[in-house]
């Protein structure tokens, strides 16, 4: 059976965790040569940005557990920074326990904007506009027919009127359904050549035509129960309450509270070749859209104790078209996920920032994190200096028990059981 479910998977040598996901995802074994290599031809990184003179690379990881909408996932990350993998997938795991994560995505429409300055008449500037929705919207669409012929498109027209110090300007907002791309493209395109008519149309002067990274009219959602009794009981329960009320309502805490919610995020986006960017600042912008900056996650106890998570918020992802239509690896990735449509990423991506976000919550508010960051890095250092899966546990608890963690040392303790089993 396909199942995300992979007791052990952290123990193995790299090539069979490799061998896994081949299996689970159907891959050539061109794919994993090209994943095993992490290779980006330097022709390719050549014409994707300007002066290349080399290359560099991140590690590819896999988060286990992951069931959303009842559908097994293996989840590929990209990220430096230790812990984050295994936290998605142990986060996964107690949520998986209680039927995984339910999540949603709405339509991928886009924003674009124009803005218009000095126009004579507001009022009859905005009349004329409205008065020409349809043509403005169908001039749009003759930009992109293939978008149109596939059954997206500029959907709507909007003016909003914003205020000054040197005078209100007029905002059009041109909304746009890009399908499975990002659509940046396609949305630029279309504000630059509705320009010159929606100066005619206003009278004002057209500066910036250009799409808003705030996209929330393209959000994403999750929600997952952790049972009390899969995430350590009632005490548990109540501290991370306690942590999310300290992100609801502080926002020196809900910058970090959202931070480890991207931590996730931005490393399945690295693995698909998203842009981050983009991602980070619709988040952000959509964490603060009341006018104070707030957490992009809520929690809450049911009538039987247990904890509830959901997430929403803008996720602006491509399966189509830019860095996903020229990586050899983020095409990998999106096989891994068994993944064609961007809707369908959105809402894998919403439901690793919640698992994120759950586990740093849980670790917060017990242990805290550092216990965790030893363990994995005593586990790293055990593993570097030749411990087999089955003898890493004990070289691991060994370190951290004597506080002593560091190659030497895990080389002797390696010594000493391995003399200790043969006498
Ligand atoms: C570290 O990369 C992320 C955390 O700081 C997130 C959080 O504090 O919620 C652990």
């Amino acid at each position: 059976m396909r199942t995300s479910r992979i007791p052990g998977f952290y123990n193995l040598p790299m090539d069979e965790r490799l061998e896994i996901v081949k299996e689970f995802a159907g891959l050539t074994d061109e794919e994993v040569e090209v994943l095993r290599e992490g290779k980006l031809p330097r022709e390719v990184a050549d014409h994707m940005i300007e002066n290349v003179i080399g290359l560099y690379s991140l590690p590819f990881a896999i988060a286990t557990n992951f069931l959303i909408n009842g559908k097994d996932y293996l989840i590929p990350m990209v990220i430096e920074e230790p812990s984050v993998v295994a936290a998605a997938s142990n986060a996964a795991k107690m949520a998986r326990d209680s039927g995984g994560f339910e999540a949603e995505a709405t339509d991928s429409i886009m924003i674009s904007q124009i803005q218009v300055v000095k126009v004579p008449d507001l009022e009859e500037a905005i009349r004329r506009i409205m008065a020409e929705k349809d043509k403005l919207i169908a001039a749009a669409n003759e930009m992109d027919p293939l978008l149109t012929r596939l059954g997206g498109g500029a959907r709507d027209l909007e003016v909003r009127v914003v205020g000054t110090e040197a005078g209100p300007m007029l905002i059009v907002h041109l909304l746009v359904d890009t399908l499975d791309a990002m659509g940046a493209n396609t949305v630029n395109t279309m504000a630059e050549g509705l320009a010159p008519t929606i100066e005619r149309l206003t009278g004002g002067k057209v500066y910036l035509r250009i799409i808003s990274n705030l996209a929330d009219r393209r959000l994403a959602r999750a929600k997952a129960k952790f049972s009390k009794a899969a995430i350590g009981g009632e005490e548990v329960v109540e501290g991370i309450m306690w942590a999310y009320r300290f992100a609801k309502y502080d926002p020196y805490r809900a910058a970090t509270h959202n931070k480890g919610i991207m931590n996730g995020i931005i490393a399945v986006a690295l693995a698909t070749g998203q842009d981050t960017r983009a991602l980070e600042a619709g988040a952000h912008s959509y964490a603060a859209r009341s006018g104070k900056y707030t957490t992009l996650t809520n929690y809450w106890v049911d009538d039987n104790g247990d904890l509830w998570g959901s997430i929403e918020l803008p996720l602006a992802v491509g399966t189509v078209g830019g860095v996903v239509r020229v990586h050899p690896i983020a095409k990998i990735a999106l096989k891994i996920l068994g993944v064609e449509r961007a809707r369908e990423l959105a809402m894998v991506m919403a439901s690793v920032g919640l698992a994120q976000n759950f586990a740093a919550l849980r670790a917060l508010a017990t242990e805290g994190i550092q216990a965790g960051h030893m363990k994995l890095h005593a586990r790293n250092i055990a593993m570097s200096v030749g411990a087999s899966p089955s003898e890493v546990d004990e070289v691991v608890e060994r370190m951290i028990r004597e506080r002593k963690i560091n190659f030497e040392r895990a080389k002797q303790i390696l010594e000493e059981m391995r003399s200790g089993k043969k006498a």
